[in-house]
């Protein structure tokens, strides 16, 4: 079953190439360049594949689990989100970011409280820069080409009955991992960062005492990693964890764990 499955992947993909081999070279005798790309591109439309020049824009983010494996068997989405850098400056539409958000508000929370707030700026509106000039320098290398930057933060104190909400931190958190899985399903580009000032956060955006600055994250449409300096491309992989016997115990901390 298998094979035979090979077997037709494989006679078609041969067909599709002998058809465009044939039709290349018979554009090539008509000689006009125009021609022959606008040819290919309706062939390729036609079969199903990329256009070559829109590739170019296009870049494919590679997943987690090319790379990344498991101790255990887990969800895909789980070990193939992860952290690129490099983003292709292109604008992203309020509608496909809101579904990051929504992702997010269905995070679970103590008392379902839902502590965590966000504020962001979009590439190319007035307060773009303000959120881009709380990064550090490091961040600002390859953030400089996000489309949207977010602001997590959480309030302090129960609204319902002002106690500290201990948990803050905590529920802002698995927010923000929601906030990353829908931007990586989305095929987006979602990285954290703690790399800003979070003094400058709380004066710029106005953030009063009650609220905890948490993390900001970048997000985008995926970019080549050469749009990234050097250093920063050699890293342009999927990393890897500690083994999970490392951080799990079972019954109470002793030292030495
Ligand atoms: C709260 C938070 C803060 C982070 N801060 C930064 C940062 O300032 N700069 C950076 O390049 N990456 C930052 N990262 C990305 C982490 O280094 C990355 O998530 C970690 O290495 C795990 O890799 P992965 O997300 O690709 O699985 C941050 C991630 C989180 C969740």
């Amino acid at each position: 079953m298998f094979s035979k499955t090979l077997f037709e992947i494989s006679r078609y993909s041969h067909i599709a190439l002998t058809l465009r081999r044939k039709t290349l070279n018979e554009i090539d005798v008509i000689h006009s360049p125009s021609f022959a790309k606008a040819s290919e591109g309706i062939l390729l439309r036609a079969m199903n594949m990329p256009d070559p020049a829109k590739r170019v824009t296009r870049s494919r983010m590679i997943k987690g689990s090319e790379i990344r494996e498991p101790d255990y068997p887990i969800e895909a989405i789980l070990l193939d989100r992860w952290s690129p850098r490099a983003m292709s400056g292109e604008e992203i539409s309020e509608e496909e970011l809101m579904r990051l958000f929504e992702a997010a508000r269905w995070a679970p929370s103590s008392f379902n409280a839902q502590q965590w707030r966000a504020l962001y700026a979009r590439r190319g509106t007035e307060h773009w820069q303000t959120f881009f000039d709380l990064l550090v320098d490091a961040n600002k290398a390859w953030a400089k080409n996000a489309a949207v930057l977010v602001v997590f933060i959480s309030r302090k104190f129960f609204e319902h009955h002002n106690e500290p909400s201990v948990t803050r931190s905590y529920d802002a958190g698995a927010a923000w991992e929601n906030f990353a899985l829908q931007g990586f399903h989305q095929g987006l580009v979602v990285h954290g960062m703690e790399g800003f000032d979070y003094e400058r956060a709380r004066k710029e955006l106005r953030i009063p005492d009650e609220f905890q600055v948490e993390a900001m994250a970048a997000v985008g449409k995926p970019g080549p990693k050469e749009v990234l300096p050097e250093k920063l491309q050699a890293r342009e992989s999927p990393n890897d964890r500690r083994k999970l016997s490392e951080s799990v115990f079972e019954g109470p901390f002793h030292p030495g764990k």
